[in-house]
């Protein structure tokens, strides 16, 4: 068999949630460039609109579905129209996610900010994190396994975080709590999916240059202060994760499942000099 073959994702059907931007758009562009239907689902409907309409104009097979991931209805509602129009579901990358902000450490590690502390963090925003990053992932899970059940295949990549491997001062404790818990979430479903040769598997990046936290990545700046923090001293551009992506989609990763793959430049090992 031909490399490319082993790699190939045309004609599948595919869901990516979070899509209209970063980690989730590059997916996309993976998928959809390489012959894939991709399904974007984002709850930033201009977004949404705009990488669309962009990926369509390049003559990719893509459909703009606006979904906020913590509508559960909506979510049913959303993978039965994919079902309804396309027949069948392969691949769905459980994506979407948010970053609240800074935990108990500020991000130059000067201090610690008294409204980050435990005793001060609002439950208003553990909430959130907990219903996107987490529940948001459940009701995701829950959505693709109903329908690949049916046809007895497919595959399901979660994007969880190098949060979910090492604690970190620095962010906040509930995107970590959330993050571990979707690695584990993604155990228990690689489990319970297998005899439905149904695999699950996660990815987990480290820093790259997104709109996550306001875009703040964005600044050189703050790439070059962060990327000091990275044994390969520098932080990443999302296209890095496309091989992964394609490899996760495709028959390349038929015997990986149950499997958390870290691409992070080393930074989660520990500290070069
Ligand atoms: N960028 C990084 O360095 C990094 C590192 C580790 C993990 N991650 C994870 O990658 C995933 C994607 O983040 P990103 O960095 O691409 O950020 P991003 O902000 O560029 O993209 C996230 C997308 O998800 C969408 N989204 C957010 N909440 C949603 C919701 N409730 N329902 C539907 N869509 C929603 C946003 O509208 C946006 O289009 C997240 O799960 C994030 O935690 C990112």
């Amino acid at each position: 068999m031909k490399i490319e073959d082993l790699f190939s994702v045309k004609d599948q059907v595919a869901v990516v949630t979070g899509a209209a931007s970063g980690l989730g758009l590059a997916f996309t562009e993976a998928l959809s460039e390489n012959g894939a239907t991709v399904v974007m689902m984002d709850r930033d409907t201009a977004a949404l609109e705009a990488e669309s309409a962009r990926l369509l104009s390049l003559g990719w097979r893509v459909e703009g579905v606006p979904l906020d991931v913590t509508d559960r209805p909506g979510m049913d509602r959303a993978f039965d129209g994919v079902m309804a129009r396309h027949g069948k579901i392969d691949t769905v990358f459980a994506n979407a996610g948010i970053d609240p902000g800074p935990g108990y450490v500020a991000p130059d590690r000067s201090h610690r900010p008294p409204e980050n502390a435990l005793e001060n963090y609002e439950d208003a925003r553990w909430d959130k994190v907990i219903d996107i990053n987490l529940n948001g992932v459940f009701t995701t899970l829950k959505a693709a396994a109903r329908h690949m059940k049916v046809h007895q295949r497919g595959q399901i990549v979660i994007t969880t975080s190098i949060a979910a491997i090492a604690v970190e001062g620095g962010i906040g404790m509930a995107y970590m709590a959330a993050k571990a818990g979707a690695a584990h979430l993604m155990r228990c479903a690689a489990l319970e999916l297998a005899r439905y040769n149904i695999r699950v598997n996660a990815i987990a990046p480290g820093m790259f240059v997104t709109n996550i936290g306001g875009g703040w990545m964005r600044d050189p700046q703050a790439q070059a202060a962060m990327g000091r923090h990275v044994p390969l001293g520098r932080v990443a551009h999302p296209d890095e994760l496309k091989g992964l992506a394609l490899f996760l989609a495709s028959q390349a990763s038929s015997y990986a499942t149950g499997a958390q793959f870290v691409i992070d430049g080393a930074q989660s090992i520990g500290t070069a000099d």
